[in-house]
């Protein structure tokens, strides 16, 4: 993608996400059962990235010997991640970053990890790549993801209703997040389906 191109979407998708930042406690409760979060937590180890963490709702979820830096792009996300945790006296460092440029030098980390964060980078591809540099070689890389359904008629359900989607919230769910992944070069070690074949939990390394 076009640096031109992808700075106009960050900005767009940032801002999206700026104006939700109130409702998607809210939000969240409809879409993602608690317990998947929880199962893609509990995998994480050692000096651990969470890339688009949100109002940080995986935060307090993390094993007692992480030790967890934590991104994201929409200052207001970060803002109330923050005040989270802050009330939940949590030892996490948050930084407004973008997954696509990180400002991480390359194998920084044990575990990266993200829950629904593929379907609203603006360059997938780019981002994942990135997650891929700063992931330590026997690093594992965690990925809660929802994409397209492979199911013909649901696939084209989904792509005729994402336009409603990216509209009211920023995320895509038509992605083809698998396909994403490998072309970012990430060596999947094991894919999980959590609800039909949209939401996976993928367990993935760089090398
Ligand atoms: C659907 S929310 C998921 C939030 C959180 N991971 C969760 O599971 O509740 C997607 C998050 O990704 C963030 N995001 C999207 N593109 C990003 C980027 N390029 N860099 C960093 N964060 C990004 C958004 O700001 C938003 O907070």
């Amino acid at each position: 993608m076009e640096k031109n191109n992808r700075s106009f979407l960050n900005g767009k998708v940032r801002k999206k996400y700026d104006r939700i930042a109130p409702l998607y406690d809210f939000i969240d409760k409809m879409s993602m059962p608690h317990w998947m979060r929880k199962k893609a937590v509990s995998l994480a180890s050692g000096k651990v990235l969470e890339v688009g963490v949100g109002t940080g709702l995986n935060l307090p979820l993390y094993p007692d010997d992480c030790d967890v830096t934590a991104i994201d792009f929409s200052p207001k996300m970060i803002q109330k991640a923050r005040s989270h945790v802050e009330r939940m006296n949590l030892q996490v460092k948050l930084m407004q970053m973008d997954v696509q440029n990180l400002e991480f030098q390359d194998y920084s980390f044990d575990t990266v990890l993200a829950t629904c964060v593929f379907c609203s980078v603006p360059d997938p591809v780019l981002g994942l790549k990135e997650i891929r540099r700063v992931c330590k070689t026997d690093g594992q890389i965690i990925l809660l993801e929802h994409m397209r359904s492979e199911n013909h008629l649901l696939g084209l359900m989904m792509d005729l209703l994402n336009p409603l989607f990216t509209n009211a919230i920023g995320n895509n769910i038509n992605r083809r997040t698998m396909d994403n992944i490998k072309k970012a070069g990430l060596y999947i070690k094991r894919v999980e389906n959590l609800k039909g074949d949209i939401f996976k939990l993928i367990v993935a390394s760089g090398d």
